[in-house]
């Protein structure tokens, strides 16, 4: 699969002709200013939770493709109510395609909608297509729950937030890593806002000692995996 780094925790994986978007924040950062939403392809939107930085432009994309949005029971109930498609779950639920699986896992954070409407409980993702798994941990603190994900699923990628102050920073994360058994690292939630903005290069020798591999992408530039 390949992954695009859209800035903050955004992303859009394709593989085999099907496009994802995950937690779709562009409008709303001026670092990710030459991201064109109206350009952007969406067969599926999965959401890791209500805030404000995750759903700014969950409406616009499903508007422009007609995608399905993949979240937690009450973010689901929340944009079916405007009738959008939506898949439902909840922690543990693996939502299930001809193309890939996504199973809705557990994070350590909050998840109400901007006006303060109840957003469920955050999660992460756990995305598998064409034979690679990666690990969208979503906002989380470090969770001893992360030990569960390789007990049936060897990552090719843990896609982890290291800006600390509303997640983990990077000393956490390098634990979460251990965690998940993956040293193939791409970060996210940093550098968006003044609170999570990290020395980046402090971060990559600290993941280097650990002999694990951490990749921080341009915003618009890909990975494959
Ligand atoms: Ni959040
Ligand atoms: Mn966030």
């Amino acid at each position: 699969m390949n992954i695009t780094y859209l800035g903050h925790a955004s992303l859009h994986i394709e593989f085999e002709g099907t496009n994802i978007i995950v937690d779709p924040f562009i409008s709303g950062n001026p670092m990710a200013s030459h991201i064109n939403i109206a350009d952007l392809k969406a067969d599926y939107i999965l959401v890791t939770h209500a805030h404000q930085d995750h759903i700014l432009d969950v409406e616009t994309l499903a508007k422009n493709t007609g995608a399905t949005i993949v979240s937690n029971y009450e973010i689901a109930m929340h944009y079916g109510a405007k009738y959008f498609k939506v898949f439902a779950m909840n922690h543990g639920g693996t939502y299930t395609t001809e193309t890939f699986s996504a199973k809705y896992v557990n994070a350590i954070h909050t998840s109400s909608f901007p006006d303060g409407s109840y957003g469920g409980q955050p999660g992460g993702f756990v995305l598998t297509a064409n034979e690679k798994s990666i690990y969208i941990a979503g906002d989380t603190a470090l969770t001893y729950d992360m030990k569960l994900i390789p007990l049936q699923t060897k990552l090719d990628l843990a896609i982890l937030p290291i800006g600390d102050t509303f997640t983990m920073g990077v000393d956490d994360a390098i634990i979460a890593s251990d965690f998940v058994e993956c040293d193939r690292i791409l970060g996210c939630h940093y550098d968006s806002f003044p609170p999570i903005v990290i020395d980046k290069t402090d971060a990559m020798i600290k993941f280097k000692a650990k002999a694990k591999s951490l990749v921080l992408l341009d915003i618009g530039k890909s990975i494959e995996v």
